[in-house]
């Protein structure tokens, strides 16, 4: 049976013109088309969904790119992409919990000499993970992993930022 006129369906492929050049050039790119893909969607594990599968499928040498959602005060897997993750993690505990604690971005150039990192994949070695914020309170974290030691650096950082302020109200 057909889906009735007015459903919300998809009508096709997105296609994405995402540059590879220079690093802010990427997340120029990557923040527009997070922004196109988000804009009219008000659900959000969808928007949560389809902003992990930008981040894996643009950002280089990552072996995983995902979300944390917060829910009754502590961090709950969300919408990935990558190997099967720890599902659970206390505010406060790990490169997440620390970024969920203290509100701000963690960028770790070595995971084995950061306090209490909790290892998903053996095979990761530097991460970076950023709050999302919603009226003061953080409501989920975007964490990002790469088997390249030091693979995140500021310029991540703050496109990483710039898109978690651009989806945080498209994900609460
Ligand atoms: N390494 C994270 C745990 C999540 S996984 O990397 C997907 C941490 O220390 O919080």
């Amino acid at each position: 049976m057909p889906p009735p006129a007015d459903a919300a369906i998809c009508i096709g492929m997105y296609v994405f013109d995402i540059s590879t050049g220079s690093k802010d050039e990427l997340y120029r790119d990557l923040y527009a088309a997070i922004d196109a893909v988000t804009a009219d969607e008000r659900d959000a594990i969808a928007n949560m969904a389809n902003v992990a599968a930008l981040l894996w499928q643009y950002l280089p040498d990552l072996n995983w790119a995902g979300f944390y959602r917060m829910v009754a005060g502590e961090l709950v897997l969300g919408p990935f992409q990558g190997k099967v993750a720890c599902i659970r993690i206390a505010v406060g505990v790990g490169v997440c919990g620390t970024a969920a604690q203290t509100g701000a971005t963690q960028v770790v150039e070595d995971v084995h000499a950061f306090p209490g990192h909790i290892a998903c994949d053996a095979a990761s070695r530097s991460e970076l993970v950023v709050p999302v914020v919603v009226d003061g309170a953080v409501i989920a974290v975007i964490d990002l992993d790469s088997p390249a030691p030091a693979r995140f650096d500021a310029a991540d950082a703050a496109g990483c930022e710039r898109i978690a302020t651009l989806i945080a109200a498209r994900i609460a």
